[in-house]
C-alpha cells in the first residue's frame, strides 16, 4: 500500500505585524478578543503558518486563502479550520512556544502539541485515560511525559474527526507512550476507522502527535522551523 505523506511544520509564536496583516476580518476580530499577548501571538502565528504552507501547496497568494470554521455540532464558526475546494487537509495546534501545523493531501488530519505542565496528573488522568491506560501510566517513571503523550495522541484523533474535546477522550484506548502509537479501541460518537497515529518530536518538555484518517502507512516529513 503506498505511503501517505504528512508534512509537519513548526513555528515560534510571534505577534509580528506582517503576520497580523494577513488575517481576514473574522480572524482580526478574534485576535482583538484575546486578552493575553501570548494568546494573540499563538493565534496570529498559526494562521500565518497555515496561509504560508497552503499558499505554497496550492500556488495561490496567502492573502486570498479564506478558511471555513463551521462547527458540526451547532453550526457556529469555531470548528476545525478548512480550505474549501481543496483536497488538502491541515490541523493547527499551539502550546507554550510551539506552533504546529500538519498538512496531508486526500485524508483528514488532526495534530496536537502539549507543553508538559505541573497540573495534577492523577485527577486529569481520570478524565482522559481508560483504566488500562491509567495502569500503564502508574508503572512509568516519568508520568508527566507519559500523560502528555497519551493526551496529545487522543487530542490529535479528536481533531482529525473535527469533534475536538466535545467528544470523550476516555472512549479512546491508545497504545502505551513507549509503544508504537496506534489506536487499540475506540467507541462512541466520534469513533472512526481506519486511522493512523504518529508521535512528533516537539523537543524537551513537549508532547506532540498527528492522527490521519487513513489505512495507508504514514511518512512523516519534518519541515525545518519556519520562524
Ligand atoms: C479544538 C480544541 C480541541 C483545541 O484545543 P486546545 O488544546 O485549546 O488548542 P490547540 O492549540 O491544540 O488547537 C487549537 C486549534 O485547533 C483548531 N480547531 C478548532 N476547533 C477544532 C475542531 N473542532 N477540530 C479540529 N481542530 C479544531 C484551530 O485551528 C485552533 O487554533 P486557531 O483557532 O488558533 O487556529 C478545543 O478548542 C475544542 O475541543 N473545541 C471544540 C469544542 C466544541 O466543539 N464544543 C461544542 C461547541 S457547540
Amino acid at each position: 500500500m503506498p505511503v501517505l505523506e504528512c508534512a509537519v511544520h513548526w513555528a515560534r509564536p510571534d505577534d509580528d505585524p506582517r503576520m497580523r496583516d494577513l488575517l481576514d476580518e473574522g480572524e482580526r476580530a478574534r485576535y482583538e478578543r484575546f486578552m493575553r499577548a501570548e494568546d494573540k501571538a499563538r493565534f496570529v502565528t498559526g494562521r500565518w503558518l497555515a496561509r504560508t504552507v497552503l499558499a505554497e501547496a496550492t500556488g495561490r497568494p496567502p492573502r486570498d486563502l479564506r478558511f471555513t470554521t463551521d462547527c458540526p455540532h451547532c453550526g457556529g464558526s469555531h470548528g476545525k479550520p478548512r480550505l474549501p475546494g481543496s483536497d488538502l487537509d491541515f490541523s493547527l495546534s499551539h502550546s507554550g512556544d510551539r506552533v504546529l501545523l500538519v498538512l496531508v493531501e486526500g485524508a483528514a488530519v488532526g495534530a496536537d502539541v502539549e507543553q508538559e505542565s505541573d497540573r495534577d496528573i492523577n485527577s486529569l488522568a481520570r478524565m482522559v485515560l481508560t483504566d488500562a491506560e491509567g495502569e500503564v501510566l502508574r508503572t512509568m517513571d516519568d508520568r508527566k511525559r507519559g500523560f502528555h503523550a497519551y493526551w496529545s495522541r487522543k487530542e490529535a484523533l479528536l481533531k482529525a474527526t473535527g469533534h475536538g474535546l466535545a467528544a470523550s477522550m476516555t472512549a479512546i484506548h491508545v497504545s502505551g507512550p513507549d509503544e508504537p502509537p496506534e489506536v487499540v479501541a475506540w467507541e462512541g460518537e466520534a469513533a472512526v476507522s481506519p486511522v493512523r497515529l504518529a508521535d512528533l518530536d516537539a523537543g524537551p518538555g513537549y508532547a506532540a502527535a498527528a492522527a490521519v484518517l487513513t489505512d495507508r502507512p504514514l511518512k512523516v516529513n519534518q519541515v525545518p522551523l519556519r520562524y
